[in-house]
């Protein structure tokens, strides 16, 4: 079965209220093909329910952090239990569409003003899912007097700037095997690969993972986006995931992101938004990946 054969057609599907003319319809996504991927334009939520259940091998998304973010649309300011209950509402969706062996690579930060929510949000899905491992997302980091990486300062007495975010791994079992070569590390002394015994030079990387964002002059090159992620980070939890051609999703795609990714790692994605121009983007960025133009 694919994610899509509970489906009917392109940009017509019918919320389950219209049939019968009397209850409030819910709001209806509109879908559009790329190639093998897809988007929806609308709310998750609808959109995640219109997709056959265990269909789905990785998610790998950035929801909004209700830290106040300035989306065009969406407001990024809930009342914090409002927020957990939506996320919560969100992921049991999530979980629905996922195989049993999938990977949902969850990625938040919180705020100086809202530094517990991560936190909070991480234990409310504890009775969905179980947290596998715990990426810590490095953005900026700085080794004796170098620094690489890029981060947004804090202009404060009291507060440490924020160079990290995280990635909560969840799985509905807590055994899924992985590939971590796939996302392994030359051994700095190689000595270690004959005297250990490992058939290559390449040992597992952790679960610290240095991904800086490409250094860029003005928001356009940040597709006027606030949040989003190098297309790496969604490609490294694919490839950890394993699995070939997977079927990917994102049902916070913003600009497209990792549907980019799912492209170059030889997936197919399906993308989420709820604002039209965030989708026109993903659009034309998915577009020239596909022509094998430039993706990030
Ligand atoms: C943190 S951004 C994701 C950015 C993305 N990772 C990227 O690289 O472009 C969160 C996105 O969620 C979208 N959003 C907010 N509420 C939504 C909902 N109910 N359903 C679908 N998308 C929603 C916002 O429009 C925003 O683009």
């Amino acid at each position: 079965m694919t994610p899509f054969d509970s489906l009917s057609t392109d940009s017509a599907m019918h919320a389950p209220g219209q049939a019968s003319g009397r209850e409030a319809p819910e709001p209806v996504p509109r879908r559009q093909s790329i190639g093998r991927h897809q988007l929806f334009h609308g709310d998750c939520v609808p959109a995640l329910a219109r997709l056959a259940p265990e269909t789905v091998d990785v998610v790998v998304t950035s929801p909004p952090y209700n830290i106040g973010l300035a989306y065009r649309t969406y407001g990024d300011r809930r009342a914090e239990e409002d927020y957990l209950d939506w996320m919560l509402g969100v992921a049991t969706a999530i979980r629905r569409v996922m195989r049993p062996d999938a990977s949902f690579f969850l990625n938040i930060t919180g705020s100086s003003a809202m530094p517990w929510l991560p936190f909070e949000l991480i234990v409310r899905l504890r009775p969905l899912f179980r947290l596998q491992n715990h990426i810590t997302w490095v953005k900026s980091i700085s080794i004796g007097d170098d620094t690489m990486g890029h981060f947004k300062p804090i202009n404060s007495a009291r507060f440490l700037h924020r160079n990290h975010e995280h990635i909560f791994h969840l799985t509905l079992d807590g055994a899924v095997p992985l590939k971590r070569l796939a996302v392994g590390v030359p051994f700095k002394d190689k000595s270690n690969i004959a005297r250990r015994g490992h058939a290559q030079d390449l040992r597992c990387r952790g679960d610290s993972w240095f991904i800086p964002y490409e250094t860029v002059r003005s928001r356009a090159q940040k597709f006027d986006h606030p949040g989003t992620f190098p297309v790496m980070l969604p490609r490294m939890c694919m490839r950890l995931h394993g699995k070939a051609h997977p079927v990917v999703l994102d049902p916070f795609m913003g600009t497209g992101t990792t549907l980019l990714a799912a492209a170059e790692e030889g997936g197919r994605g399906i993308g989420i938004d709820l604002d039209a121009g965030y989708v026109k983007v993903a659009k034309a960025r998915l577009l020239a990946a596909l022509r094998g133009g430039r993706t990030s």
